[in-house]
């Protein structure tokens, strides 16, 4: 993994990384009380910052948080960062937790002043036979907790599942819940059917993916089917094609599931078109 670049934002002004600081009674240290955006940034300009900035506003609401900015102050703390570190193509992580008070408490303290932190990180661009092959992806059940829709710094069950994935060979566990499809452990799966573009609906159950909507807004440029509808699991394992999406992945092609081929073992035609699509829709946008 590349080294993240060298300028951050903590509380409330850019310094340095290596010396960043915050308080070890941290609420996002001790209990994970704090959630987050991966944001890309193509060209110098944040890609899709409405969506970030909506869910980012939604994540907070569910903590009981209130958004410590207006939604043109993020743009802006955001943008200044990316420009100090350089601009081009990067990735922008920002967190926002809930602070700091004496000790642990279980109950909600009121008045705490938010950590807000953000760095930037060089772009991981997709490496080439990820694109001329695909992933190798395994299925997993969902050990997650409820509220899935929300973006919460509390990652160890997606890490686990990850980390299950990574041991096995495989790019990303693809998670079922109740024989459905629910999403991967850190991005959302598209299945082709007959032709159509199917994703699972929003719920508590998955996180709504930005991505997803470039990846619908792209179908309809091709005037692609596409519908939101449960995935049971037989639909995932006879699909033609399977898609993961996420903000730093863009979409890639899953060829293999459970080590059995999706569709031809190749990525798939629609797949093709809608990559190609993406690539010029995130420098237009
Ligand atoms: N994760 N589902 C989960 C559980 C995720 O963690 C992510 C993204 C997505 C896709 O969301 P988006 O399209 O907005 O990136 C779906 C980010 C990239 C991460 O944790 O690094």
């Amino acid at each position: 993994m590349a080294q993240p670049y060298p300028h951050c934002f903590l509380e409330g002004r850019q310094q340095a990384l290596a010396d960043a600081r915050i308080s070890p009674l941290d609420r996002s240290f001790l209990f994970g009380d704090g959630v987050y955006e991966v944001i890309p940034v193509y060209d110098g300009r944040l890609f899709r910052f409405a969506a970030h900035a909506e869910r980012l506003a939604r994540s907070l609401a569910a903590l009981q948080m209130i958004d410590p900015y207006s939604r043109e102050q993020w743009r802006q703390i955001l943008e200044d960062l990316v420009t100090v570190n350089g601009g081009g193509d990067q990735s922008v992580y920002v967190q926002v937790s809930r602070g700091h008070e004496a000790g642990r408490n279980h109950i909600l303290p009121l008045k705490l002043t938010p950590t807000v932190f953000a760095y930037c990180a060089p772009w991981p661009t997709t490496d080439s036979a990820v694109l001329r092959d695909g992933v190798r992806c395994i299925t997993l059940q969902d050990t997650r907790w409820a509220r899935c829709d929300i973006k919460s710094v509390a990652l160890l069950a997606n890490i686990l599942l990850r980390q299950q994935a990574t041991e096995a060979g495989a790019t990303e566990a693809i998670l079922l819940r109740d024989g459905r499809l629910t999403e991967g452990s850190a991005s959302t799966v598209h299945v082709v059917l007959d032709g159509e573009i199917i994703t699972p609906p929003n719920s508590h159950r998955i996180l709504p993916g930005t991505t997803r909507g470039v990846v619908i807004d792209c179908a309809d440029a091709l005037k692609l089917a596409h519908r939101t509808a449960e995935v049971s699991e037989s639909q995932l394992r006879s699909a033609d094609e399977i898609w993961l999406a996420s903000a730093t992945r863009e979409v890639q092609a899953v060829t293999l599931l459970d080590n059995q081929p999706v569709g031809t073992g190749q990525p798939g035609a629609l797949w093709q078109r809608v990559y190609a699509r993406y690539q010029t829709y995130k420098r237009e946008s």
